[in-house]
């Protein structure tokens, strides 16, 4: 299996902060199942503003502390971007890292609790320029929860969508995980991913994930978004066709039928 979203590599950002970390969080990962990982430290202006000869070298490190420690997982670079103006020209020179270094996809975050004007026009740019944005964890943004319209409109932008594991288990709250729930079963979206900052209990929700992300979206939607569609991203394949389509799934909710009763909008 393929955890999509890390930020696996020590001292880079806010994620692990030591190597014994790092080993700590891989050898929790390899127990879960998790094969191939990829490393996504944030890109942050102002922040976190690390460049991909950095972020290749930090993970080309660690890759042979983890295979000398006899650890077996696979390590991709990558990046989690926060959305800026901009950004599609610094990826498009080569100023920001794509996923797995082949200028096809990139991994896109929001603030958490506001989406700036410029976001969407920043992704269909990307989209026009030939790198396909993947927006990390849409569950948790707030100003998306009211129903599932923005994200469906992404799917026909094609915009993908990565979901953090831990919004299934109320580890953002419930808010999250009702929404996070909801994505899954309409299928709107087409990646997992830990978001690990270290060895900490969301490396062990794998199996969980597992079961509750089949049960709700079924089998053939787990494989196609934990096996096919990740491994053909990783070469940079065009994966277009193999995009599942959303359903229109409505679940039953107390708060739902409480809110209609009141006449509050809702998340559908
Ligand atoms: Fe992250």
């Amino acid at each position: 299996m393929i955890d999509f979203h890390s930020h696996i590599l020590p001292g880079m950002d806010d994620g692990c902060a030591t190597t014994e970390e790092a080993l700590q969080a891989a050898r929790a990962l390899v127990e879960q199942g998790i094969q191939t990982l990829v490393a996504s430290s944030h890109y942050l202006p102002g922040h976190y503003e690390l460049t991909p000869d950095m972020l290749l070298s930090a993970t080309r490190d660690l890759q042979q502390t983890l295979d000398d420690a006899g650890i077996v997982i696979r390590l991709i670079p990558g990046c989690e971007i926060m959305v800026h103006q901009g950004m599609t020209e610094r990826l498009l020179k080569g100023d920001l890292l794509t996923i797995a270094d082949q200028h096809t996809y990139a991994l896109v975050e929001f603030p958490l609790h506001e989406i700036p004007w410029f976001s969407m026009s920043v992704l269909e740019h990307m989209v026009e320029s030939g790198i396909t944005p993947i927006v990390a964890h849409p569950a948790r943004y707030y100003l998306l929860h009211r129903d599932t319209e923005e994200i469906r409109s992404w799917y026909c932008k094609g915009i993908l969508a990565q979901l953090d594991i831990a919004s299934l288990f109320g580890l953002h709250g419930s808010d999250v995980q009702r929404f996070a729930e909801l994505l899954i079963r309409n299928h709107l979206v087409h990646l997992l991913g830990s978001d690990l900052h270290g060895p900490s209990s969301r490396v062990r929700l794998w199996k969980d994930a597992v079961k509750k992300v089949v049960k709700l979206g079924g089998e053939e939607y787990f494989h196609v978004i934990s096996e096919t569609l990740p491994r053909m991203i990783l070469r940079g394949e065009d994966i277009r066709l193999l995009v599942p389509s959303p359903r229109r799934i409505k679940t039953f909710s107390i708060r739902r039928i409480a809110n209609a009763i009141l006449g509050n909008d809702t998340v559908d």
